[in-house]
């Protein structure tokens, strides 16, 4: 029979590299944002999920990474140090250093020749900075799949599967839900019974054949709130230690994991809206009710979220939403309603968001090279 492989932390150590092999280049990719059906809200040191998540990987909202790298001479490689520029949209970016040189910490140990070059790191994102829209997914995935791509050179004879895996790997050690950013369209990160080679340690393809129904799924993501989050994810997370429904909250996930595993495949979209929504508003009574509390609502995500069961009572309509740890609403539809979903947006939601602004997209398939050379 076919044996499934799952990996280990052991299998993403990298020993046998040859840094003579890249003495300087670049490399480029551009990476998505994702969005999470069922959440991830909870986790364990390493940046270990406490439940199972699915999400949508995204097509438009990305983030478009530029490594730069240069072998370090003898006698600066001496200083032992990881040597680093950040520039975002075009500006030197010294505040995000912090964030970056505690990620190369992290995977040190997985990508021995960090300290081997000097890096410039160029980042940009295709949606407007400051829109709300995290992007430490979109961020962190673009950073490991950079690094692979030189890890690839430095050893050439890795497989696809195993660098998209270890890509996955690494983002997760930047910021988890980054892990479920390397490919499309569905993304499982965390273990689970029911899902086949699913892993706490990486993100994996939803292994089952997925309806028609949810082809090109659609989300619309309306900017309730743009500008800086209220409350970082890692705080976040942190609440949850201690939090008087973890417990339930993650047993819930993983039912629910159980749940979408089947609508996945039979198509069933009013299950899939009691699933998504549920998850929604679990992820936000959680903060609610962690200590301390807090709400990242705001009142039009309320008018919102009312406006869209209106619509749905009235039209028959399968859009619903989900959100993040902000206000922003994401509007979630099949694509054969996408003109009807478009107009109700326009003409009924769009009122409730910062000076109108809304982004379109839909499910993608995943991160790609834009460019390698040397
Ligand atoms: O990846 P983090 O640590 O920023 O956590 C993200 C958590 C949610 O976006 C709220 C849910 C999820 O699963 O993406």
């Amino acid at each position: 029979m076919f044996k499934i492989y799952i990996l280990t932390e052991t299998d993403f150590i990298l020993s046998n590299f040859d840094v003579a092999k890249a003495s300087c280049g670049s490399v480029t990719w551009k990476t998505p944002s994702n969005i999470a059906l069922v959440k991830y809200w909870g986790k364990q040191e390493p940046q270990l999920p406490e439940n199972t998540s699915i999400s949508f990987t995204l097509n438009n909202c990305c983030t478009i990474t530029t490594l730069e790298y240069k072998l370090k001479s003898e006698v600066q490689n001496s200083e032992s140090e990881f040597n680093f520029e950040v520039f975002f949209e075009g500006k030197k970016k010294d505040d995000f250093k912090p964030k970056i040189q505690k990620f190369f910490q992290r995977i040190a140990q997985y990508v021995p020749f960090l300290k081997d070059f000097d890096f410039v790191i160029k980042s940009e994102n295709s949606f407007p900075h400051s829109s709300g829209i995290a992007s430490s997914a979109s961020g962190m995935s673009a950073l490991a799949l950079c690094l692979m791509s030189l890890e690839k050179k430095l050893n050439p004879t890795i497989t696809n599967k195993y660098f998209n895996e270890k890509a996955s790997f690494l983002a997760r050690l930047g910021s988890g839900s980054a892990c479920r950013s390397i490919e499309g369209e569905l993304i499982v990160w965390g273990k689970h019974p029911e899902i086949e080679a699913s892993s706490d340690l990486y993100g994996v393809k939803f292994p089952y054949k997925v309806h028609k129904n949810f082809n090109n799924y659609q989300d619309t993501i309306l900017l309730v709130d743009e500008g800086v989050k209220q409350v970082s994810s890692t705080v976040g997370h942190n609440l949850m230690y201690n939090h008087p429904f973890a417990k339930q909250r993650f047993k819930q996930a993983n039912n629910h994991i159980s749940k979408i595993k089947e609508v996945l495949q039979n198509g069933d979209l009013k299950e899939f809206i009691a699933i998504v929504e549920s998850e929604a508003l679990s992820l936000h009574a959680m903060m609610m009710t962690s200590s301390p509390y807090f709400i990242l609502m705001k009142p039009n995500t309320l008018k919102i979220i009312h406006k869209i069961w209106e619509f749905r009572e009235a039209t028959g309509s399968s859009i619903c939403f989900t959100l993040d740890a902000g206000a922003n609403v994401h509007v979630l539809f099949p694509e054969h309603e996408k003109e009807k979903a478009n107009k109700f947006i326009v003409n009924e939601l769009i009122q409730f968001c910062q000076e109108k602004h809304y982004i379109c997209d839909s499910v993608g398939k995943g991160a790609f090279q834009l460019t390698m050379d040397n």
